[in-house]
C-alpha cells in the first residue's frame, strides 16, 4: 500500500484506511476480528471515531495483533480518531482526547480530527436530537484544545472533517498548527471538486469517506456500487465496481476511508495500485450526475443549522 507524507507529519500515512463505522453497529468480537482480519490482509492505517463505537474493539484487536506478532509494535499502525460534537466545548477536548486513547488503550493516535464543525451542548444516544443542544462550533477554541492535543502527545497530526470551504477557511485563519487533511465524503458522485482545490491551494490533504457510497448503511446506498456507468469500466477492465470507484478516488491524489469488514472484499479493495484508468474512463465518470450522499441532517435531525452546514459542504 503506497503511503503519503503528509504536512507536519513524521510518520507517512498508508493511502487506504480501513473504515470501522459499520450499520447497525457491529458488536465488539466482530468489529475485532474484522481489524484482524484487516492487518492480515495488509492494512496498517485504521481510521475510527467515538461516535462510530469502534474504538474500543479497534483497541483490542491491536493488542491482540501484537500478541499474535502480527505487527511488531504499536508505532507500525496509523490510527485516526474523531472528537465527537458533543466534546468540542474547548474545556472538554483534552479529556475527550484522552477518553479516545483510554478506549483504544495506545498512548497516542496519529490523527486526530473534530468529526463535524458543530457542537452539542450534551450527549445524547437517541436521533434526531433535541433542536436546542445543537449550537455554532467555537472555531477558534475548539482549535487550540486540538492543538493542546497535539503539545502534549496525545495525537501526533490534527484535522478536520465534514468542513466545508467557508469552515475551513475560518479555521486555517486561526491556526497556529494547520489542520493536515479534511476527512470528506467522497466518490464518483460527489466529487468535490472546489474543495479539493481549495485544500490543495492551503495545503490541506483529503481523504475520502463512503468512496464505496457506504452501500448497506443508513447514511448511504447503492449509487456507487449498483452504477452502470462504473460496473462497464469495471467490467472492460476485469474489475470491480469497488475498484474502479476506489482507483478513481486514488488517481485524485486523495487518500481513502474504506470499510469492509468481508475477508475477500477487504483484500480485493487493496487490488488498486497496479493498474490505471484511461482518459475515456476519467471523462466518463467526470460526467456522472453529482449527488451528496451523508448528510448531518440524516444523523442529528434537520434543524436549521445542520441544514446550513450541510447546504455548505
Ligand atoms: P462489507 O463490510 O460487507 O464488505 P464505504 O467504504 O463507502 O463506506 O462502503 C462500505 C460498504 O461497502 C460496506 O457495506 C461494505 O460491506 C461494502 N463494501 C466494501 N468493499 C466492497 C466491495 N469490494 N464490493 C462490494 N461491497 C463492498
Amino acid at each position: 500500500i503506497p503511503k503519503l507524507k503528509l504536512s507536519g507529519m513524521e510518520k507517512a500515512m498508508p493511502v487506504i484506511g480501513m473504515g470501522t463505522a459499520s450499520f447497525p453497529m457491529a458488536d465488539l468480537e466482530t468489529t475485532k476480528a474484522a481489524v484482524l482480519e484487516a492487518i492480515k490482509a495488509g492494512y496498517r492505517h485504521f481510521d475510527t471515531a467515538f461516535a462510530y463505537g469502534s474504538e474500543t474493539a479497534l483497541g483490542q484487536a491491536v493488542v491482540e495483533a501484537l500478541r499474535l506478532g502480527l505487527i511488531e509494535s504499536r508505532s507500525d499502525l496509523f490510527i485516526t480518531t474523531k472528537l465527537w460534537a458533543s466534546f468540542t466545548d474547548p474545556s472538554q477536548i483534552v479529556p475527550a482526547c484522552k477518553m479516545s486513547l483510554q478506549n483504544l488503550k495506545v498512548e497516542y493516535v496519529d490523527m486526530y480530527l473534530i468529526h463535524w464543525p458543530v457542537r452539542l451542548t450534551e450527549m445524547v444516544r437517541k436521533t434526531p436530537v433535541p433542536v436546542e443542544i445543537v449550537k455554532p462550533l467555537d472555531i477558534k477554541g475548539a482549535w487550540k484544545g486540538m492543538e493542546e492535543c497535539v503539545n502534549l502527545g496525545l495525537t501526533k497530526g490534527i484535522g478536520v472533517s465534514n468542513f466545508s470551504i467557508k469552515t475551513l477557511d475560518q479555521l486555517l485563519s486561526t491556526a497556529k498548527i494547520p489542520p493536515t487533511l479534511n476527512q470528506v465524503e467522497m466518490n464518483p458522485y460527489w466529487q468535490q471538486k472546489k474543495l479539493r482545490e481549495f485544500c490543495k491551494e492551503r495545503g490541506v490533504h483529503v481523504t475520502a469517506y463512503s468512496p464505496l457510497g457506504a452501500n448497506n448503511t443508513k447514511w448511504g446506498d447503492d449509487r456507487i456500487l449498483g452504477n452502470e456507468v462504473l460496473a462497464d469500466i469495471a467490467k472492460a477492465r476485469g474489475k470491480t465496481t469497488a475498484q474502479v470507484a476506489l482507483r478513481w478516488v486514488y488517481e485524485q491524489g486523495v487518500s481513502i476511508a474504506s470499510k469492509s469488514f468481508n475477508k475477500e472484499r477487504m483484500a480485493q479493495n487493496l487490488q488498486i495500485f497496479d493498474w490505471c484508468l484511461s482518459d475515456q474512463d476519467l471523462q466518463k465518470i467526470s460526467q456522472l450526475p453529482q449527488a451528496k450522499g451523508v448528510t448531518l441532517a440524516s444523523i442529528l435531525g434537520p434543524h436549521p443549522l445542520v441544514l446550513e452546514i450541510d447546504a455548505d459542504l
